[in-house]
């Protein structure tokens, strides 16, 4: 097991492709993430980011190429497995529709503690710490379609969060946030990953959001471009 020895990467991407139909999406995508550590994914719409936040988080396969985590090749991995490490290990922020319309806003983040065998008082409990956290209290009882786009954000955040995994993995949870609450969702994100030692992938199209990371990567046209200093 890796215990962040920051020269091995936790999660490592090498050579990736992935078309959907004729879209060449990831044309050779390489990227490292160590253990701890905060990268940025940058790039114009189109590029590929989320599709590589997929295949990263072992949501999509790759057509070619590997994704190592923690010295495991996780695109090769059984799907039984898989799923057990995509629930224990990691945390997902998707860029579009990931909340369970007909629960609650403190149901959707009690949800993977319960998931995991805990007491829902006591998973209700954690998730309303985990709303606060992320300045959405006092909309605990919101369903999804009564929420906000922000509001449904840091939902999904704090529900990312709550298990305390490894690597969080977030596909644009600013974009529908203010430069005040990004500000503030963004401060929370980086404050508890520092704290828990979590690893965070973050996809952005905002500079703003970009320079909490400790690095970042630009992804052109499927490949990455470039890394820049932050
Ligand atoms: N399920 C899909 N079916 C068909 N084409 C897809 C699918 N998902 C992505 N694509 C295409 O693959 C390419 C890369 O998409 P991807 O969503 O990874 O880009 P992105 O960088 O995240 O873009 P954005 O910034 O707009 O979210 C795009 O041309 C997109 O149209
Ligand atoms: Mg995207």
């Amino acid at each position: 097991m890796n215990n962040g020895d920051s020269t091995v990467p936790l999660l490592a991407a090498r050579d990736l492709t992935k078309a959907h139909g004729a879209t060449r999406a990831l044309r050779g995508a390489s990227v490292d993430l160590r253990a701890g550590e905060f990268l940025a994914v940058t790039g114009p719409s189109g590029s590929g980011k989320s599709t590589l936040l997929h295949c990263l988080a072992g949501i999509v396969r790759p057509d070619a190429g590997s994704v190592t985590y923690d010295g495991e090749r996780l695109d090769t991995l059984p799907e039984k497995r898989l799923s057990e490490l995509r629930r224990g290990d990691f945390g997902v922020v998707f860029q579009f529709g990931q909340l369970i319309p007909e629960l609650t806003a403190l149901d959707n983040v009690a949800l993977p503690l319960m998931l995991g065998g805990m007491p829902r008082a006591r998973a209700q409990q954690r998730a309303g710490e985990w709303l606060e956290r992320f300045g959405a209290t006092g909309r605990q009882a919101l369903r999804p379609g009564e929420m906000s786009g922000g509001q449904a954000q840091r939902t999904a955040l704090a529900r990312a969060l709550v298990t305390g995994p490894r690597v969080v993995f977030a596909d644009e949870p600013t974009g529908a946030l203010d430069s005040l609450a990004t500000e503030q969702v963004m401060t929370a994100l980086t404050r508890t990953a520092r704290e828990a030692g979590t690893a965070v992938l973050l996809v952005t199209h905002d500079a703003q959001v970009a320079a909490y990371a400790d690095r970042e990567v630009r992804l052109d046209d499927g490949v990455v471009a470039a890394g820049v200093a932050v």
